[in-house]
């Protein structure tokens, strides 16, 4: 059976925009504020407050029992990692993926932050991870099908020597957190449901420097790492398909601060 995608009324795509809009701010200021010597709780004041502050929600709070206001995922910590008392210290990478809950909406954006200096190890799977989510969005447009975003990401990411984690998909995205269609970030072209203006959904490659199988804390029942130990990065932002191409919904006004600038200033 073929899932049924919502398409958006003009009025869901007014309100969508505002709640990721919004997602997309609070991720701005996280990487305004990360620093070594901070603990990924401290990064979950700083979302939990920032996302009240604007009148809206963090959705992850309460979330099928999830404890905190976002998920912050350091090294080889995959997805879902759960804000502690971790310190991030010098060379680490951390990806923090914000949702936001505003006038019945959710917005949905993550990036992956440098603590420091990174390692070649590290700006090589972050760097991958960047460019696999634009190759991905890059195939968007009303016609396209599933399997052409999820061809994209995998023949990067492979050709790079990386690997597209399987377990964990992107999708899509309204009134509920997650709705279909599921959105793979492998596959083959001309294959899956055709994507059609009005859809909105996101894209959310996770890239191992590894192999691409992942296991769970079996105590915590949320931590995804990597199962060979190798490090993992990943970026996420919400879309909107269009008749020509798509709408970044979680763009940002700017660049961000410990991430998109890093490999500039060392270069
Ligand atoms: N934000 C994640 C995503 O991109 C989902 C996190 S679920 C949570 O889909 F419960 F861990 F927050
Ligand atoms: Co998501
Ligand atoms: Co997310």
């Amino acid at each position: 059976m073929p899932v049924a995608v919502e398409i958006k009324s003009l009025r869901e795509i007014e309100r969508m925009r505002a709640s990721c809009a919004m997602a997309a701010e609070t991720l701005l200021l996280v990487g305004d504020k990360i620093r070594a010597g901070m603990t990924t709780e401290d990064i979950n004041t700083i979302v939990h407050e920032d996302t009240i502050r604007r009148g809206a929600r963090p959705s992850p709070l309460n979330y099928r029992g999830f404890p905190k206001s976002v998920c912050t995922s350091v090294n080889h910590v995959v997805c879902h990692g759960i804000p502690g008392p971790q310190v991030l210290k010098d060379g680490d990478i951390v990806n923090v993926d914000v949702t936001t809950l505003f006038e019945g909406f959710h917005g949905d954006t993550s990036a992956t932050f440098y603590i420091g200096t990174p390692s070649p190890d590290a700006r090589k799977v972050v760097e991958v991870a960047r460019k696999a989510l634009d190759l991905g969005m890059a195939e968007v447009k009303d016609g396209a099908r599933l399997g052409d975003i999820g061809a994209a990401i995998q023949e990067y990411v492979e050709r790079e020597g990386c690997s597209v984690v399987r377990d964990f998909v992107g999708h899509g995205i309204g009134k509920a957190f997650h709705e279909d269609p599921q959105v793979k970030h492998y596959g083959k072209r001309d294959t899956g449901a055709r994507l059609r203006a009005g859809m909105i959904f996101t894209i959310e490659p996770m890239v191992n420097l590894g192999r691409f199988e992942v296991d769970v804390d079996p105590k915590d029942k949320w931590t995804v790492t990597t199962a060979d130990g190798s490090l993992s990065a990943q970026f996420e932002h919400t879309i909107l398909v269009t008749k020509g191409g798509f709408e970044v919904l979680t763009q940002r006004s700017r660049p961000l601060r410990a991430s998109e600038n890093v490999v500039t200033l060392l270069a």
